[in-house]
């Protein structure tokens, strides 16, 4: 059937609405008027594939890459990057208003890629039969020849892995330092795959859990920091992003040598160590046995003293922290629960900061966090270009201060 687009959703889709239902339209852009057909039909909502552009927006941009319309990975290489850029600040500002209450004025300017493309420092390749990506929404595998969004030094293994004998494995896990020349390879499956003399190349190669050559981690930096990351621990994706993102949290911890800092969800301990100059202690948690170790590690390695880190869940943890005057928090997707929501109500922290990638979840603690703190800005930082995700780093201030 024949429908107009009339705005985006929060997943970087067309809405328009099919009998007064609103169905989602992936690969369109509002204004546009396309044939559709429906591929799902629930209760609350629809979804339509396009089988026809019949009118399409000015704005529209052919994609580069030829899996576009069927990958998992990108939802939005339709859109020039700068308007890629105005809808991420668009649906913050709209969500957060819509869920916290936020004002327009406290969202700042989206902070932006310098490099849109082959900006990702990890791939993970499915294979069966064949080795590239899911569909969406499906467990469909499609072939692919190269990733836009991945490091070139990502696609040459590709193509290497591409000509091999990959039976007996069903992903492979690759990442790549920006600033080192150190790569890491990552099979999994039900047998070691054999190793050629290419991939020997390689800095660290992994069976599952088990080092087959090379060394156990691979470097990376931020800043003038050096960190390793080993094959399970978290590293932000995007190197060069996360600086930004990081700089950020250090502007808002300039100017007391005596902050004494929770750094919440700390992974291999990434924000606490970059931050660690400006304050007098930094009190690190992560549930993540690996990840700790790797922290601890980092410190070593970058000869920093006062910053310490304990193992276990945040929520269990909390009450049993030496009290601290600031709090950095970067949950999951899930956000915070509620022990550590009232942990952090209950206690007077003179500044919250929240980095999320979930503005949905961010904008429900928020609400629940400006009974005693007030949101004074929120920053955007685009972490995933090409994709609908956004980061966002929140500043609170404990009101009455
Ligand atoms: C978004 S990452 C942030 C990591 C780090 N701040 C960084 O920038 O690299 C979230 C981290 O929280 C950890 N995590 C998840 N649930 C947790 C919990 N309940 N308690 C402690 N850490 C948790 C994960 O293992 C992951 O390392």
């Amino acid at each position: 059937m024949k429908v107009e687009i009339e705005k985006f959703d929060h997943q970087g889709r067309g809405i328009t609405y099919v009998h007064n239902k609103v169905c989602f339209v992936r690969n369109t852009l509002p204004g546009e008027i396309v044939d559709i057909k429906i591929t799902k039909d629930q209760k609350k909502y629809q979804e339509g594939e396009v089988r026809d552009f019949i009118h399409t927006s000015e704005n529209r941009i052919e994609p580069v890459c030829p899996y576009f319309s069927i990958c998992g990975g990108c939802d939005l290489m339709h859109l020039n990057y700068s308007d890629q850029l105005t809808y991420k600040e668009n649906k913050i500002r709209d969500i957060l208003n819509k869920y916290a209450n936020v004002g327009s004025e406290k969202i700042k300017p989206i902070v932006g890629n310098d490099s849109p493309l082959n900006y990702r420092n990890k791939a993970t390749f499915q294979v069966k039969d064949k080795i590239g990506y899911f569909e969406k929404g499906s467990y469909e595998l499609i072939a692919i020849d190269e990733c836009k969004i991945v490091d070139a030094r990502i696609n040459e293994i590709l193509t290497f892995l591409k000509q091999q004998d990959l039976s007996d494995l069903n992903q492979v896990v690759i990442r790549v330092s920006r600033y080192y020349p150190d790569l890491m390879v990552i099979f999994k499956g039900d047998k070691r795959p054999h190793i050629s003399q290419y991939l020997k190349l390689i800095t660290s190669c992994y069976f599952e859990g088990e080092l087959l050559f090379g060394t156990k981690v691979i470097r990376e930096k931020i800043g003038n920091l050096e960190f390793s990351i080993s094959p399970d621990a978290f590293f932000q994706v995007n190197t060069e992003g996360a600086e930004k993102l990081y700089q950020l949290v250090r502007s808002y911890l300039t100017g007391n040598k005596n902050d004494r800092v929770l750094d919440l969800y700390c992974g291999t301990g990434t924000i606490g160590l970059f931050v660690s100059d400006l304050v007098s202690e930094v009190i690190g948690v992560e549930v993540n046995k690996q990840a700790v170790i790797d922290a601890e590690e980092n410190k070593k390695k970058n000869n920093l003293k006062n910053i310490s880190f304990y193992c276990g869940d945040v929520a269990k943890m909390v009450s049993k922290l030496p009290l601290c005057n600031k709090v950095i928090v970067d949950p999951p997707r899930a956000g915070l629960d509620d022990v550590t929501l009232n942990y952090l109500l209950k206690n007077d922290f003179s500044k919250i900061i929240y980095v999320s990638c979930d503005p949905v979840t961010l904008a429900r603690d928020l609400k629940k966090l400006s009974e005693k703190y007030e949101v004074v800005e929120i920053t955007p930082v685009d972490l995933f270009s090409q994709t609908y995700h956004v980061e966002c780093v929140t500043l609170l201030q404990m009101r009455g201060l």
